[in-house]
């Protein structure tokens, strides 16, 4: 795709080449603007935009990066059928705010000889870093150096992928990076679905049945507000949920975790994340839940 500065009306640059990109963030903070940058991989839906809404409220300039990366997913992964749809999503990224639109090719961004990562082993061997290995090495990797190439004073992420969220936490500061990283509520279908790019690979009947992920998650919070402290029995509650509600779909992890260290807690006695990731078919759902007690 030509790199080319867009003179829509809303004035929205469009490039691909991380050199550009590069420039034209450092233009921005010479003049004294600040940067937010929302992370992507595109196919963006009303949970992105909200992203993008509440960014454009942080800093005087937007930029959005969408790019499926390659590092994060597995071998056996759907990264070849990701939905995809950039015209779609620039035009959402125009009537959201967005600066910027950053949608470079794999090539760009990865050398053939690249031979750096970054990872936070200790927050990622649970949850989807157990399921995903090298997950979470891949998404680090690609985060900071959409953080080299951008700047950004704050960079803006979807609480939906909590754990990916308290790892990028852990690695801005543990690395200095100094960027403001702050996580948004998921956002929900009518029926409480957790909006997901990934939602569109479902059949109508695994559509119809999915809310019941959610429902399990407040049948969880429910159990906890009225005494329930052991985890056991509540992750018991959660599967036997969806073995009724959901027929077909199998539990990859129920997990009840520490929000910030993502270590396992036996009891609900202070806020805690119970995270999940369900198949449904060939399609994994994640969605979580911060536990009040
Ligand atoms: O959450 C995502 O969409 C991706 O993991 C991210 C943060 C854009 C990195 O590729």
């Amino acid at each position: 795709m030509p790199d080319f500065p867009n003179e829509t009306e809303n004035h929205m640059d469009l490039l691909s080449d991380p050199t550009l990109l590069r420039q034209h963030c450092q233009k921005w903070h010479s003049q004294g603007l600040s940067v937010a940058l929302v992370p992507t991989m595109g196919f963006l839906h009303a949970g992105h935009t909200s992203l993008l809404d509440h960014a454009r409220t942080r800093a005087d300039k937007l930029v959005l990066s969408i790019f499926v990366n390659p590092t994060q997913f597995g071998p056996n992964e759907d990264l070849d059928r990701y939905p995809r749809d950039l015209p779609r999503d620039l035009e959402l990224a125009r009537a959201h705010g967005v600066d910027l639109a950053f949608t470079p090719e794999p090539q760009a961004m990865y050398q053939p000889d690249h031979a750096t990562w970054v990872d936070v082993p200790e927050l990622g061997q649970g949850l989807c870093g157990a399921s995903r290995p090298g997950h979470f090495r891949g998404v680090c990797t690609v985060v900071t150096k959409l953080f080299g190439l951008v700047r950004p004073d704050v960079a803006v992420f979807g609480q939906k992928d909590w754990q990916q969220l308290a790892i990028l936490r852990r690695m801005t500061r543990d690395l200095d990076l100094g960027v403001d990283i702050v996580g948004r509520p998921i956002f929900r279908e009518a029926d409480g679905l957790a909006l997901s790019s990934r939602n569109v690979y479902l059949t109508p009947e695994e559509r119809a049945q999915a809310p019941a992920i959610h429902e399990g998650l407040a049948l969880v919070q429910g159990a906890v507000r009225a005494g329930e402290r052991d985890v056991e029995r509540l992750g018991l509650m959660f599967r036997a949920h969806l073995a009724e509600k959901l027929t077909g779909a199998s539990v990859d992890y129920a997990d009840f975790v520490h929000p910030v260290a993502m270590s396992p807690v036996a009891c609900v006695e202070a806020p805690t994340l119970f995270a999940v990731a369900v198949f449904l078919s060939r399609v994994r759902l994640i969605d979580n839940i911060l536990l009040e007690v």
